[in-house]
């Protein structure tokens, strides 16, 4: 199939690229190289450097014949979304519209979206359901939850199929370390360089940590599974900062003791997704614990980690 990646050098799509490339699909990659790095988008791929709202994308969609749409690219900082909700919008809610359009004009057979269950159901006081009122804590949440919602228009209008998947909190190699959003990348990069790891509040919030090739499996099923479903992709399972800064800080073999700073106003103290809607109809679960995952990354990065300037 011909399938467009869009933030496909991006952490979560570059993966899902490489495995839609092994399955033997076509590839093209839409990415405006914001965030993501050409590094991460593999050779057989097509890259095409370009803003998901820029008018041309209808010229590409015009030359290249996109059977499946995946789309991943977004403006993903919470922070920045509070301090730019325009721009937040413009990307996430008139970015997805303008792919919309361009399946609906050019007749792409499916629309596979990551959303964020993590933004969108607010606090869990037990694992959220895809049914459940969304009640997000931030514009990105509002943008995100309003993509889903045009995305279930097209489905219902023009009949444009759909797979809206919504995750937990992605960790993996690629995820950006000096970014905001992934707290693994971020506790390993400081491990490495020696510098003390800040907790913002107790440590005791708890969140879904989902593996990368977890979610990369999701995205192979809805290839062909899902049709116009809604699914949460975790593990069911929560752990909080601290229990994973513990693992991390023995993975590295040694234990220096965190600094614990004031809790970042807004912060959810409980986020995790039941997953059985994903169980029943993608036949997927989460398979990596959390202690492979870890590692997997944690050896990421030691091998990326520049070697020490000499004195
Ligand atoms: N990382 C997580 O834990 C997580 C959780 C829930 C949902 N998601 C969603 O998964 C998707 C990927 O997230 P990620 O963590 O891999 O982030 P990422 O920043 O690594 O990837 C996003 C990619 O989109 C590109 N991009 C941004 N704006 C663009 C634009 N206007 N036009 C074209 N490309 C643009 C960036 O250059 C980047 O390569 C996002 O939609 C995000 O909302 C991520």
């Amino acid at each position: 199939m011909k399938i467009l990646v869009t933030g496909g050098a991006g952490f979560i799509a570059s993966h899902v690229v490489d495995a839609y490339l092994d399955a033997g699909h076509e590839v093209t990659v839409l990415d405006d190289l914001s965030k993501g790095k050409k590094k991460n988008v593999a050779p057989k791929a097509r890259l095409v450097t370009m803003d998901i709202r820029d008018p041309n994308l209808s010229t590409l969609f015009a030359q290249s014949g996109f059977d499946i749409v995946n789309h991943h690219a977004a403006q993903i900082d919470v922070r920045r979304s509070m301090q730019d909700p325009f721009f937040d919008a413009s990307v996430n809610i008139l970015g997805t519209l303008r792919l919309l359009e361009c399946c609906r004009t050019y007749g792409a057979r499916k629309f596979i979206f990551a959303s964020s269950g993590g933004a969108i159901y607010g606090e869990c006081e037990k694992p959220a359901q895809e049914s459940d009122e969304l009640r997000p804590e931030s514009p990105y949440g509002y943008s995100k939850a309003g993509a889903e919602i045009y995305i279930q228009f097209y489905g219902k209008y023009y009949h444009l199929p759909y797979t809206l998947l919504r995750y937990a909190n992605v960790y993996g190699p690629r995820q950006d370390a000096l970014g905001e959003a992934g707290v693994i990348s971020i506790f390993i990069g400081k491990l490495l360089a020696n510098e003390p790891v800040t907790i913002f509040g107790t440590g005791r919030q708890e969140r879904d940590y989902v593996s990368v090739w977890d979610v990369v499996a999701a995205n192979v099923a809805a290839l062909t599974k899902g049709e116009n479903g809604i699914f949460n992709i975790g593990t069911q399972l929560p752990a909080s900062v601290n229990a994973l800064y513990d693992k991390l800080a023995k993975i590295h073999g040694r234990n220096v003791k965190p600094v614990y700073a004031p809790a970042r106003p807004g912060e959810l103290e409980r986020s995790v997704l039941n997953t059985a809607a994903a169980q029943q109809a993608l036949g997927w679960r989460s398979v990596r614990s959390l202690d492979q995952g870890l590692e997997e990354t944690y050896r990421f990065f030691l091998e990326q980690k520049p070697a020490p300037a000499k004195a």
